[in-house]
């Protein structure tokens, strides 16, 4: 068992390279199966989701190789259609699987995925949208039986714009001879990534960043060689850090595009945000304000995935904010560390009440998720006193090396 030491108090200075996305690589990974030629993915994080993504991959008969600059995956023959519990469970985007096995299969058995609790995390939507589409569907005893109807074409329109469940429909859809129009879509950057991976592999499909996304008839997939983009929630991580210490800290490879309203709430704490060519340069220089309210969205709305990162550098806010949390029930629960560190903040239902505190101290917390846990490790690097993070296998199911990134920009941080 790993935990980071934080010696709080340093400035953050220089520049930090971001990783590739996360969020964007797993959906890619899966997309590899939908041919039996060679892909090569540039910038794939070595981080224990896309290690799951491989082994995922593997146990299904395809060739993973990760070497230090890129991935290369092979699904020549596919020896299986199915996940197994062990592996489902390790992380929720291993449901993103399944439409690329149905399409390569014609048949999928999945259970419910696990991952990060942050309340209850329903696959209806997924399953509802892939039935609409022809799937037949049977769950019995925890397995979810998948194979596809006679035709798979028209038109599916999402309750909810769903990240995972529109990329599970374009994994399902790429490559088919009939159209498929998704309405209400997820509109998110990591979405464009997907269809720009899958156009290159050959498929037609049209409109990713808009809430209608076409899947247009398409020839045979073919192998490509793609590069990711970068994390933009890493990225919001290392520009929350730098809110909170005070420095000046270039964000590079960041693309400003993905980062607007992120970008839009730091400056409303007081930061100075520049995009500098080579990606963002965040600079902060005082105490952060308080700001009146910030509401989770869907994209292009505030991430959800940055709620507790901002939420720590609010806690040492001069005055009041509110967080409200509107996708996730249960995304508060780094709170309840941050308190012992001398945070004060009351929970309302969905929204998080902060008083600003100057001073947070260092203590032992425990990470409970992904994203809760980096809030705690930027609180830590503001606190005065050492601050030991615990369960930092959460962490690193999404930041290749936390503490390699915060050393270089001047944080006095080690794992353990
Ligand atoms: N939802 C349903 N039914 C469904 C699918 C979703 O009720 O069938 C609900 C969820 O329970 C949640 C909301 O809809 O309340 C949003 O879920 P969505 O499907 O959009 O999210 P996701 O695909 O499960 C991705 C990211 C998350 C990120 C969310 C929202 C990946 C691998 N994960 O999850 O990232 O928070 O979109 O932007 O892309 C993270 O990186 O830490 C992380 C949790």
């Amino acid at each position: 068992m790993c935990e980071l030491i934080i010696n709080g108090g340093n400035r953050l200075c220089g520049e930090v390279k971001i990783q590739g996305s996360k969020n964007a690589s797993l959906p890619i990974l899966a997309a590899t199966l939908l041919t039996d030629e060679r892909c090569v993915i540039h910038n794939c994080p070595n981080i224990s989701d896309t290690n799951t993504a491989f082994e995922i991959l593997n146990d299904l008969g395809a060739d993973v190789i990760s070497l230090k600059d890129y991935v290369t995956v092979r699904a020549k023959k596919l020896c299986n259609d199915k996940i197994p519990q062990d592996l489902m469970g390790r992380m929720r985007s291993s449901v993103m699987f399944l439409g690329a096995i149905l399409a390569r299969c014609g048949t999928a058995v999945i259970c419910n995925p696990g991952g990060c609790n942050l309340g209850e995390r329903p696959i209806d939507i997924h399953l509802r949208s892939l039935r609409r589409l022809g799937v037949r569907i049977c769950e019995t005893n925890g397995c979810i039986f998948c194979s596809l109807g006679e035709k798979t074409a028209g038109e599916v329109t999402l309750l909810y714009p769903s990240v995972g469940a529109t990329e599970n429909i374009m994994l399902l859809c790429a490559g088919l001879d009939t159209s498929v129009r998704i309405n209400n879509a997820a509109r998110e950057p990591e979405i464009v990534d997907l269809q720009n991976f899958l156009n290159l592999m050959g498929a037609d499909i049209r409109g990713a960043g808009t809430e209608t996304i076409t899947i247009y008839p398409s020839h045979r997939l073919h192998g490509c060689e793609y590069r990711v983009m970068p994390d933009r929630i890493v990225a919001a991580t290392y520009a929350c850090a730098t809110a909170i210490c005070g420095g000046e800290v270039s964000l590079v490879g960041a693309e400003p595009g993905h980062m607007r309203i992120v970008n839009a709430a730091l400056c409303a704490t007081g930061c100075e945000i520049k995009n500098n060519g080579s990606g963002i340069l965040v600079c902060a220089d005082s105490r952060p304000k308080a700001i009146e309210m910030i509401k989770t969205l869907p994209y292009p709305g505030f991430p959800t995935d940055v709620q507790p990162l901002l939420g720590a550098v609010l806690m040492t806010a001069d005055g009041d904010s509110e967080l409200c949390e509107a996708i996730f029930k249960k995304r508060f629960e780094y709170y309840s560390q941050l308190e012992l560190m001398g945070a004060d903040a009351e929970i309302k239902g969905s929204t998080l009440v902060i008083h600003g505190r100057e001073r947070l101290f260092g203590t032992e917390v425990s990470a409970a998720d992904l994203r809760g846990g980096a809030a705690l490790i930027i609180a830590g690097l503001a606190a005065s006193g050492t601050t030991v993070v615990n369960n930092v296998h959460y962490i690193d199911r999404g930041y290749e090396s936390i503490e390699r990134d915060l050393k270089l920009i001047g944080a006095d941080i080690m794992r353990i």
